[in-house]
């Protein structure tokens, strides 16, 4: 049988329930090994009505995520919409990760340079003091919920301090995307609750238009275009916001929780990285392979093309799922084994190509300030009680990872 003689998914990816219980590999290690390009019918969860290609080898996952003029982010074929999650948006062509070439380099130029490493490793020293403050809080506690005492706070907390929107409005924001995510839609984040955070960014958007400081959203507001001298419109604005902020928020809090939940799986590996901590690089690209946050994207294929020998038409939606890629057992060795000694690691985590994620120095470098800190109070963590996910295929990780921590005997 070929793939395309199908009718029904062997597993609905479009149904949120199917990721509830966690990523499901067993699906993708069969989809890897007999169809590696595979045809998803339409289902009732479908948007658009549409079926979509899958593609979960790490090869053809690498060569659409480096190939951004066969495989658009913007959109191909008849489409007048498109984008890089499974529904068509209008917001293609506008935002960042939906653009192409050269539209999107323009844009990136505008955001580079807050998020180079060099200007990331100036916030160590805050990023430090406030993972401080969140163990401080929890010190006396028997246990704890990882997510939302240190996983969505930091992050949270930093995307604040980076863009600019004042610490007292963050968990009000962190609502509407927590809620934006848990909202059956066919959208990644569920419109009503991007609409207010659109309302929240217009509003600061005019303030900082008004009296800039020194975040990234003030260069971004009074940026202009090196070429014409044009500056941005409220709606290029918004769309930078509503990128940035879910992007910053919520991806590193599952790569956070997500190392916790692995270190109680492995907890030899904890007590490696206690005892060599010149582990730690290799240790936060494990951590990003391992929990890989954002699962899967969509591209658009703006001509006939081929893929393992099987035509792709112009207009078709093609996915690509780094979650598997990052497990395929032909580019990592012994890859359900958490290691956090892995070197090299060549994981798609971050994406790769003209779109490799911009936040990755940010990322790191919270993930290596809160395995350091959490390496120097404690000796490692058992479950504690709830272990939930968050029902989305597509921004995927903990919603509530309850642990008894393990006090260290002595401090490093
Ligand atoms: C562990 C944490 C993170 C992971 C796993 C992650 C993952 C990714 C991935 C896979 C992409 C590629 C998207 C594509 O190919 O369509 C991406 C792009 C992007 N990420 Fe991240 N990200 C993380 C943290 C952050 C943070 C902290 C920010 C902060 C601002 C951020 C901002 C962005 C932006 C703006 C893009 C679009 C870049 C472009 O299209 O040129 N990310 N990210």
């Amino acid at each position: 049988m070929t793939s395309t003689a199908l009718d029904r998914p062997l597993l609905d990816l479009t149904d949120r329930r199917n990721f509830r219980d966690g990523f499901p590999h067993e699906f993708f290690i069969g989809l890897r090994a007999h169809m590696p390009i595979y045809w998803h019918p339409p289902t009732e969860f479908t948007p658009d009505g549409e079926g979509f290609w899958v593609v979960s080898r790490y090869d053809d996952v690498a060569a659409i995520q480096r190939d951004d003029k066969t495989y658009s982010s913007d959109k191909g074929g008849n489409r007048t919409m498109g984008g890089t999650a499974l529904k068509d948006e209008s917001g293609a062509g506008l935002m960042l990760n939906m653009t192409d070439d050269p539209q999107h380099k323009r844009l990136r130029a505008l955001v580079n340079k807050g998020f180079t490493p060099k200007a990331i490793r100036e916030l160590e020293g805050e990023i430090d003091a406030r993972m401080v403050a969140l163990l401080d809080a929890v010190a006396d506690a028997e246990t704890f919920d990882v997510v939302t005492a240190i996983a969505r706070e930091l992050p949270l907390q930093m995307i604040c301090a980076v863009l600019g929107v004042p610490q007292s409005d963050r968990t009000q924001l962190c609502e509407w995307i927590d809620l934006g995510i848990a909202t059956p839609s066919q959208s990644i984040i569920a419109k009503e609750y991007l609409d207010q955070i659109r309302d929240y960014g217009l509003e600061l958007i005019q303030e900082k238009r008004a009296r800039p400081e020194q975040d990234i959203l003030s260069k971004i507001v009074h940026a202009r275009f090196e070429e014409d001298g044009s500056q941005l419109d409220d709606r290029e604005l918004i769309a930078f916001f509503n990128l940035l902020f879910p992007a910053g928020a919520e991806t590193t809090r599952s790569a956070i929780a997500g190392a916790v939940q692995a270190f109680i799986e492995f907890p030899e590996e904890f007590k490696r990285l206690k005892r060599q901590p010149q582990l730690m690089r290799a240790a936060v690209e494990e951590v990003v392979r391992w929990t890989t946050p954002s699962v899967y994207k969509r591209r658009t294929a703006t001509c006939d093309a081929e893929i393992l020998g099987q035509p792709i038409r112009a207009g078709d939606k093609v996915t690509f799922w780094e979650m598997s890629a990052n497990r395929d057992e032909r580019a990592f060795e012994d890859p359900f084994r958490f290691d956090i000694g892995r070197w090299p690691n060549k994981h798609l985590g971050f994406g790769a190509g003209v779109h490799f994620c911009l936040g990755a120095s940010l990322a790191r470098m919270e993930l290596t300030v809160a395995l350091r800190n959490l390496c120097a109070r404690y000796d490692g963590f058992e479950p504690g009680g709830e272990k939930s996910w968050m029902p989305n295929n597509r921004l995927f990780g903990l919603r509530k990872l309850e642990v008894r921590p393990i006090k260290a005997r002595r401090k490093m």
